[in-house]
C-alpha cells in the first residue's frame, strides 16, 4: 500500500520505496528553494494535539506549516489541558478537531492511538508518536539524513543502541529499512530492552539481517550509522532498573566507529550521548533534527493534497 495524498499516516508500513524517494526529493527541493513554497498552504490549518512531552516534533510540525504559509492551532499538553481531563474520549476530541483543522499531528501515550484517531477523523491524522508503538515522521527524517549523506540506503549497516523495546523511533526506522537491499541492522540493548521479537522476526523475513551484539564497540566496527537512543524511562515497567547496563558513546566506541560513519540520535539525549561527542565530525544529530523541518513540510503538502 502506497501512501496516497490526503491519507493519514499511522505507520511507516504505509510507505513503499517510491513514496520514500519521492518524499526525499520533495524535501530536497524545499530545502533548496524555500521561497517557492512560502505560500503553498496559505488557506490551511494544522492542529497539533500532543498528549506527551515534545520539543522537536511539535515545533517542527508547526514551523513546517508556517513556512508553507499555513496556520497552526495547538494543544501542547493535551493530557492536562484538553477536555481529556473532563473525560472526553480521544475519538470525540478528534471528531471535533477535524471540524476546525485540515490536518492533525497527534502524539499520544497509547500504542494504536493514531490508528484509532485516523479511523474517526475526517481529515488526515499524522502519527507524531503513539506510546511505544511508532514514530513514522521521525523514521522519515532519519532516513532522509542517511539518504542525503550516502546517496542511498541500499547496502547499509546500521547499529541501534539503547532502548529498542520502548523506543518507537527504532521500530519505525527498522521497518522503513526493509525497502532497501542488503541492509544489516546490529542491535545492542540492555537485557529486557531488546528489539521486540515479533519485529525482529518480521525484519528477518523481509530481508534485513539482524545481528545482536553485547559490546557496543564490537557493533560499531565497519558500521555506517550508529543510531543511539535514550532509555524511555517514562515507559519502563516499575520492576525494571533503568540504569541496568546503560550504554554510552565513550572514547572506545568512537575509536571503533569508522571515519566515514555518522552518529545519529532522535533526541532528546541524556547520559548515553555525552556533549563531548558534539565536536566529533561524525556527530550528525543536529543536522538530523534540522532535516525534519523539510521532511515535515513535504509530508504536510502531500497530506493536504497539494503534492
Ligand atoms: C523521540 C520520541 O518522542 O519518541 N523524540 C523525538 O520525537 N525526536 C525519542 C525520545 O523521546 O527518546
Amino acid at each position: 500500500v502506497a501512501w496516497e495524498a490526503r491519507q493519514s499516516i499511522t505507520s511507516i508500513r504505509q510507505f513503499e520505496r517510491p513514496d520514500l524517494l519521492r518524499l526525499f526529493d520533495r524535501a530536497d527541493d524545499i530545502r533548496d528553494r524555500p521561497s517557492a513554497y512560502a505560500d503553498a498552504a496559505t488557506p490551511y490549518v494544522l492542529a497539533t494535539l500532543f498528549y506527551e512531552p515534545s520539543t522537536r516534533t511539535r515545533l517542527s510540525f508547526e514551523a513546517a506549516m508556517m513556512r508553507l504559509g499555513g496556520k497552526v492551532i495547538s494543544t501542547e499538553n493535551a493530557r492536562a489541558m484538553s477536555s481529556a481531563v473532563k473525560g472526553e474520549s480521544l475519538a470525540d476530541t478528534i471528531r471535533i478537531v477535524s471540524g476546525y483543522a485540515d490536518v492533525i499531528a497527534l502524539r499520544h501515550h497509547e500504542e494504536g492511538a493514531a490508528a484509532l484517531a485516523a479511523a474517526v477523523a475526517s481529515v488526515p491524522v499524522l502519527n507524531a508518536g503513539d506510546g511505544p508503538g511508532e514514530h513514522p515522521s521521525q523514521a522519515l527524517l532519519d532516513a532522509y539524513l542517511i539518504y542525503r549523506r550516502r546517496g542511498s540506503l541500499d547496502g547499509l549497516t546500521l547499529t541501534f543502541v539503547g532502548d529498542l523495546a520502548y523506543g518507537r523511533t527504532v521500530h519505525s526506522l527498522a521497518l522503513l529499512l526493509t525497502h532497501f537491499h542488503d541492509v544489516t541492522v546490529r542491535v545492542v540493548a540492555p537485557e529486557s530492552l531488546g528489539l521486540p521479537t515479533a519485529l525482529a522476526a518480521e525484519l528477518a523475513r523481509r530481508g534485513v539481517t539482524v545481528m545482536p551484539f553485547s559490546r557496543l564497540e564490537d557493533a560499531c566496527r565497519h558500521a555506517d550509522v550508529l543510531y543511539v537512543t535514550r532509555i524511555q524511562t517514562e515507559r519502563l515497567p516499575a520492576d525494571l532498573d533503568p540504569d541496568a547496563a546503560r550504554y554510552t558513546v565513550d572514547p572506545g566506541v568512537l575509536a571503533a566507529l569508522p571515519a566515514h560513519a555518522i552518529i545519529m540520535h532522535p533526541l532528546p539525549r541524556v547520559a548515553e550521548l555525552p556533549p563531548t561527542v558534539d565536536a566529533d565530525p561524525r556527530a550528525a544529530y543536529f543536522e538530523q533534527a534540522r532535516g525534519g523541518l523539510f521532511v515535515r513540510m513535504a509530508l504536510l503538502l502531500r497530506a493536504l493534497g497539494l503534492d
